[in-house]
């Protein structure tokens, strides 16, 4: 059985995250396929036993991309194995975690999914001080900052909030049951 990790990005930040999970896979010894969800026409999903799907999240939205990916495979999906990730801010602090699990992973999978995923995985993100992310993040920067400083951080540096260890040990824990 092959797997298929899809993504959708904005920053770039789902794109390492899927790139690891894939490596954890093949590592783990299961054929695996990674896939930018942007422009992807006419995929072929029907050699993949499980398929991946994640996105970053802009003003709580999945990407158009990866939305379309679910949307366009839905019917297929509900015959595999699906597991979904998102990378977000919500991730990063405790207290917004539920939060950001209810309304990027449960509503997106009961909205778009026909069966329960076989798993779901909610990843951090990074905060660059000097990345140029357009108005709406110039907007939050500033409380973004403010955050930062009431939990004894440096705003003025980068603070890369994906834990790697877990991304692999998820990655692993899917190859593992499509093993068995
Ligand atoms: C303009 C903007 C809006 C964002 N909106 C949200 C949001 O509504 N909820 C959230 O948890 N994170 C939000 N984030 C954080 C992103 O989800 C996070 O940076 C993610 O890692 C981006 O993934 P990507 O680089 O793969 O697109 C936002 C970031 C930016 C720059």
């Amino acid at each position: 059985m092959k797997a298929l990790v899809v993504y959708g990005t904005r920053w770039g930040t789902a794109t390492e995250i899927a790139e690891e999970i894939r490596k954890t896979m093949i590592n783990e010894g299961l054929e695996t396929d990674l896939i930018d969800a942007r422009g992807l026409k006419d995929f072929d999903i029907s050699p993949y036993g499980l398929v991946v799907v994640g996105s970053g999240i802009k003003i709580g939205k999945w990407t158009k991309s990866a939305q379309k990916f679910l949307k366009n495979y839905k019917s297929e999906l509900a015959n595999k194995k699906v597991a979904l990730f998102v990378t977000c801010g919500a991730a990063n602090k405790e207290e917004t975690c539920q939060e950001g699990w209810d309304k990027y992973l449960k509503k997106v999978a009961a909205e778009k999914l026909v069966n329960e995923p076989v798993d779901m995985a909610l990843f951090g993100s990074v905060y660059d001080p000097d990345a140029k992310l357009g108005f709406m993040y110039n907007m939050v920067k500033k409380s973004i900052k403010k955050d930062l400083e009431s939990q004894g951080l440096d705003p003025n540096v980068r603070h890369d909030y994906r834990d790697w260890d877990e991304i692999r040990a998820w990655a692993k824990g899917l190859a593992e049951m499509i093993k068995e």
